[in-house]
């Protein structure tokens, strides 16, 4: 993913100021690209749960560098550790559905608490969020190239002819460090000169897919269209749909995917329609402490107001404006799980599985349960 010509991350450290740690304020795209500061530790917590950023590896990513700034704020304290620990138990509440929050605390946590006494906290932490932002790069080629295969597949049946891919919400570069899940295989493509078009759902109430994914298309030169969320399965019934991918929040063992709300309908109705379902994913978004999604996935529930209030550009000024009368109930789950009978396949960094504990584990052995 490039923007205006310039190699692309969505966090970063500052450059002429590395203990300042730097985001693309989600929030304000596709009008405004606005850098924004992360100077202490709460700063990123807020930037997670207020979704300036957003999307399941950059949550994570966000959270370790989180504790790199929680550390730089104790530095010359004693107590450094226990303040460190103490700001991750907040950070990880922020936003429950996307595993890999937790995940990334816990792998800096284990490093935190390996650590020799003398170490250098600060360099510790920094090496440490880092290396989760190359891996994660380096995991998103690995699904692109792994998912290009597919599409692929499918230009050579169609002769040359348009592939038509239909994404839900934004699993794209913008929710990763850069390539995105289900969009890598998408840049992959393009870049390969296959002729592939986009059906973005609009993905309300947040509007990650008009606001987000559109956006990063458009920056990549790849054709796109938007729908809005309902016309997903009308475009199935007519054939202009050859491929679904999505990307997830959490993968439980058994292949069950929480994604934003709406995928499991999508999921539907390509099952309905014989149009393949696949969902991309790193590892690090699989839970594999749990097996069935609709039990023991906590769906998170947000604020109301995001239904009510639609927020957008009125002439010069970003505003928000009531679309709802104030006296409607409104629930908002932004989650759901789609079971994993219904989807196609995973796209892994490690290769592409149908969606059971056997798949999952024939790319990953070292999850296999052991029977001692
Ligand atoms: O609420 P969000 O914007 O964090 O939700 C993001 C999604 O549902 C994405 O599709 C999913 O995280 C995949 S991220 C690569």
């Amino acid at each position: 993913m490039r923007k205006k010509g310039e190699d692309f991350r969505t966090i970063w450290q500052k450059p002429d100021h590395p203990e300042v740690v730097q985001i693309i304020d989600q929030r304000r795209l596709p009008h405004e690209y606005v850098v924004h500061d992360l100077v202490t530790w709460r700063d990123g917590a807020m930037a997670i749960s207020d979704m300036l950023v957003r999307g399941a590896p950059l949550i994570g990513a966000t959270a370790a560098w989180s504790l790199y700034l929680a550390a730089i704020e104790n530095r010359d304290s004693r107590d450094s550790a226990e303040f460190i620990a103490d700001a991750a138990k907040e950070i990880g509440a922020t936003r429950p559905t996307a595993v890999n929050l937790q995940w990334a605390l816990d792998r800096v946590m284990r490093v935190l608490n390996g650590a020799a006494t003398d170490v250098d906290l600060v360099a510790l932490l920094e090496k440490e969020a880092r290396d989760i932002c190359t891996e994660d790069i380096e995991i998103s080629r690995g699904i692109g190239q792994h998912g290009l295969t597919l599409i692929e597949a499918i230009a050579q049946k169609k002769h040359g002819k348009t592939v038509n891919i239909l994404t839900h919400c934004n699993a794209g570069s913008l929710a990763t460090i850069n390539w995105g899940t289900a969009t890598a295989p998408i840049y992959f493509a393009h870049q390969k000169g296959i002729d592939v078009h986009v059906w973005v759902d609009e993905t309300r109430p947040r509007n990650q897919g008009s606001q987000l994914t559109a956006w990063e298309l458009a920056e990549n030169g790849v054709p796109h269209t938007l729908i809005v969320d309902n016309a997903g399965g009308h475009l199935m019934q007519h054939g202009l749909v050859d491929i679904c991918i999505t990307g997830t929040d959490r993968t439980t063992r058994s292949g069950d995917v929480a994604n934003k709300i709406g995928t499991y309908l999508k999921a539907l109705a390509a099952h309905d329609n014989k149009i393949p379902f696949y969902v991309a994913l790193p590892s690090t978004t699989i839970d594999w402490t749990i097996s069935d999604g609709l039990r023991e996935i906590p769906i998170e529930e947000r604020d109301p107001t995001e239904v009510t209030q639609v927020y957008g550009r009125a002439g010069d000024q970003m505003c928000s404006v009531e679309t709802v009368a104030s006296n409607t109930g409104v629930s908002n789950f932004a989650f759901d799980v789609t079971p994993a009978r219904l989807v196609t396949g995973l796209i892994t960094e490690c290769g592409i599985c149908p969606a059971s504990e056997e798949g999952l584990v024939s790319l990953f052995p070292e999850r296999a349960k052991t029977t001692s």
